[in-house]
């Protein structure tokens, strides 16, 4: 009897020390769930990377490791082109898109989108010299460049007899501008208002009014709802403890109200 309490003993102390021993080493990384999340970052204040800088800066970036945080996950930021998001999150390369992704019918069918979280909406960038562009209606027949599969493409393929040309990132749309290979460029009221207030261009501006206003959402694969209300819950938990609004005037200089 004594023998058999003995080896039952034994087999249990091996047993707990071979737990232990696995367990030990990558306790971390074995704890800390991973958030991948995707991004195009070649939209300021809300994506970018400093020159030379790896890292990612920006509203959405803070906002996706804040509320990544909040849900216990370690966030990981993805690069890749804007129109290749919503399949990334599709084939689960992603989990979750951060990019200033505007929420729209057509998306819905796509994507689960979390409650909106910043209201913006498109605008026209030409440069000074141009006398003749007021206005989105004055752009047809006009050559304008944009992001490909962005609200801006979708409103400047929309104008009458207009040469749209789609570019993988905005920095490429702006450089066409400025080398007058196209008359404007229609992106985000607040992306070209933060371009133009750093300096990036004193030859630019803006004209017309900023056109209907787009809710930005964060994106994760369609029906993946138990992600989209974590997300959801994290955000008005953000918003609640004021670390939104810090955020905020971090990035926009203001509090939104
Ligand atoms: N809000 C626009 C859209 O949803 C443009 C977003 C572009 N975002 C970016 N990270 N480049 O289409």
């Amino acid at each position: 009897m004594k023998k058999i309490l003995f080896l039952v003993m034994a087999v249990l102390a091996a047993a707990s020390m071979m737990i232990a021993g696995c367990g030990g080493g990558d306790k971390k990384a074995d704890s800390q769930k991973v958030l991948r999340v995707g991004t195009e970052p070649t939209f300021a204040p809300f994506e970018f990377q400093k020159e030379g800088s790896k890292s990612y800066d920006g509203f959405d970036m803070d906002l996706a490791r804040a509320i990544g945080k909040q849900l216990g996950y370690k966030v990981e930021i993805v690069s890749m082109g804007f129109d290749a998001l919503i399949p990334a999150l599709n084939s689960g390369n992603i989990d979750m898109v951060a990019a200033g992704m505007s929420i729209n019918d057509e998306r819905k069918q796509a994507v689960t989108f979390s409650d909106p979280y910043y209201t913006s909406g498109l605008t026209i960038l030409v440069n000074k010299d141009n006398t003749e562009v007021k206005s989105i209606k004055d752009l047809e027949g006009k050559r304008i460049a944009c992001q490909i599969g962005t609200t801006g493409e979708k409103t400047a393929r929309s104008v009458a007899g207009a040469k749209v040309t789609a570019f993988n990132t905005n920095d490429e749309a702006v450089m066409e501008l400025k080398n007058k290979g196209v008359d404007a460029v229609i992106n985000d009221g607040p992306v070209v208002g933060y371009y133009l207030a750093q300096g990036g261009n004193k030859t630019m501006m803006t004209v017309g009014d900023v056109m209907d206003a787009e809710q930005y959402g964060l994106a994760v694969k369609k029906g993946n709802d138990q992600l989209a209300k974590d997300i959801n819950k994290a955000l008005a938990e953000l918003k609640k403890n004021g670390e939104y609004d810090k955020l905020y005037k971090t990035w926009f200089g203001e509090v939104k109200k």
